[in-house]
């Protein structure tokens, strides 16, 4: 059903600081930087081979990436797969009982349809379905 991991998703509360980690520290490749108002967030995507590391920076206190640094601060805030048919997969986890955040894809980053399963269905582990958007192809 995943066909690989698409991403690790990384809550910040700036940035640039966190920039000068990833970029000029681990060189990782900056690929794409994008705000997605619908889900509050300013989003760095960084090039690791053919996956990503995803920086977040939340647009405001109130949205879901501020409140979690409010409640846990700065780190790891969730793993993303990648999958071909994301309709098709959330019916799958949807049939199996898991709980899901989103029961349809919504629009992430560079065009994709993403939806997050509740991590109460996950053993406390966030986790993203991605569909990249056809032009990026497989190699983003
Ligand atoms: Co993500």
């Amino acid at each position: 059903m995943f066909s690989r991991i698409d991403h690790i998703g990384v809550a910040v509360e700036e940035l640039e600081p966190a920039l000068e980690l990833y970029r000029d520290s681990f060189q990782l490749q900056l690929a794409h930087r994008e705000v997605v108002e619908e889900q509050g967030v300013e989003a760095v995507l960084l090039d690791v081979g053919e996956n990503h590391v995803e920086l977040l920076a939340p647009l405001g206190p109130e949205t879901p990436v501020g409140k979690f640094l409010a409640r846990q601060g700065p780190g790891l805030h969730h793993v993303a797969y990648q999958v071909t048919d994301i309709d098709a997969t959330l019916a799958a986890l949807s049939q199996a009982g898991l709980a899901l955040i989103d029961e349809r894809p919504r629009t992430g980053i560079r065009g994709s349809r993403v939806a997050f399963v509740h991590p109460r269905a996950t053993g406390g582990v966030l986790t993203e379905i991605v569909e990249p958007a056809a032009a990026a192809g497989a190699d983003h």
